[in-house]
């Protein structure tokens, strides 16, 4: 498969190392309009690929079966459909979209063409996490009481230092991938703040999220940008959950690759695997974005709260192939 990186910020190194691990991939082009970022990216990795600041730019120098997205979060649905429109698979960075619409609409241009969309959801899908929602599940029963802490220092902030509520818009996704784990019945209302602390950096700003949902349950978050890193919590964020009769915390254990090789590649890692493998499935291919719309709805409400400072209903995400 020929890929068209798209975005060479921050986290495009982690994904470059992970697809030139897979012997199935090969990466033709890099598309940024800083022309610097996408060289440095090719010099970092020995890569020898065609250099665009569009998409239609790096097609007429390249050859591409697959797009990956890796933009800042408001350019995800444009980049994502236009690849989409030209007959392009695409594997994007979270979010998939910034709304519920917008992320349907690329749901169905998916399926329509025949086409993966497979978005990044590594915090939700972290091996230690799932067995911390499996313990939950055979010790306790809902409705629960869940509150998580992710205060996450960045050495460089990139986009984020010019996003209109950059930690709703860029972190709290995690928390939502996470939570569908541990909680399943519907959400039906969020309540949403974020506060920017520019008077700490630029990109600093700190989010508060309030779900409750159908079975009585709620969900508490504390999200932030912060910049001490003697404050900071794990980006996978320190998770407290009570039912009746029933208490119990985690948070990643930072020596857990040290101590257990043996448990396998990050969880970041393993979301790449997983989307190239489905990207070589017979067709029809699948379109592993659609489990993920329920992030999107909280997503959605999330940005709509903070914007309008008032609760908001969570919008239903359609049943059967949306
Ligand atoms: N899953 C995770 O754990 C994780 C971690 C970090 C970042 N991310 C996601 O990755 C994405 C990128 O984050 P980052 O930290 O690399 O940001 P960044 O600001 O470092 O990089 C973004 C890059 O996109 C480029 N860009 C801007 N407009 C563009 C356009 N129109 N076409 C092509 N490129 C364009 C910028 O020039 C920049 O090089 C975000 O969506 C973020 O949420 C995910």
């Amino acid at each position: 498969m020929k890929a068209v990186i798209i975005g060479c910020g921050a986290i495009a190194s982690r994904w470059v190392r992970s697809l030139l691990a897979d012997r199935r991939v090969e990466i033709t082009a890099l598309v940024d309009p800083d022309q610097q970022a996408a060289q440095a990216l090719a010099a970092r990795y020995g890569l020898n690929p065609a250099f665009a600041t569009t998409l239609p730019g790096a097609l007429a120098l390249a050859e591409a079966d697959v797009v990956v997205n890796l933009t800042p979060p408001e350019l995800h649905y444009p980049v994502s459909r236009s690849a989409l429109a030209q007959g392009l698979h695409v594997l994007t960075e979270k979010p998939l979209a910034l709304n519920l619409p917008d992320a349907l609409d690329l749901v169905h241009l998916a399926r329509e063409r025949g086409l993966l969309l497979a978005v990044m959801h590594n915090r939700g899908t972290d091996p230690d996490f799932l067995a911390f929602a499996d313990t939950v599940h055979s010790r306790s029963r809902a409705p629960f009481a869940i509150t998580a802490d992710s205060l996450v220092t960045l050495p460089g902030p990139g986009f984020r230092a010019g996003q209109h509520l950059p930690v709703t818009t860029d972190l709290a996704i995690h928390a939502f991938d996470q939570v569908r784990v541990l909680i399943t019945a519907p959400p039906t209302e969020v309540i949403c703040t974020e506060t920017a602390t520019g008077f700490l950096a630029a990109h600093s700003s700190i989010a508060t999220v309030t779900v409750h949902f159908a079975d009585g349950s709620l969900f508490t978050y504390r999200g932030g940008y912060i910049v001490d890193p003697a404050l900071r919590t794990d980006a996978g964020g320190d998770w407290r959950v009570e039912s009746r009769g029933f208490a119990a915390r985690w948070t990643p254990d930072p020596h857990r690759a040290r101590n257990a090789p043996e448990a396998g590649p990050p969880a970041y890692q393993r979301c790449i695997t997983a989307m190239v493998d489905a990207l070589h499935q017979d067709h029809p291919l699948p379109v592993p974005a659609a489990d993920n719309l329920p992030s999107i709805a909280l997503l959605d409400a999330a940005l709509t709260s903070a914007a309008h400072r008032r609760p908001v209903p969570v919008p239903e995400v359609p049943h059967g192939r949306h």
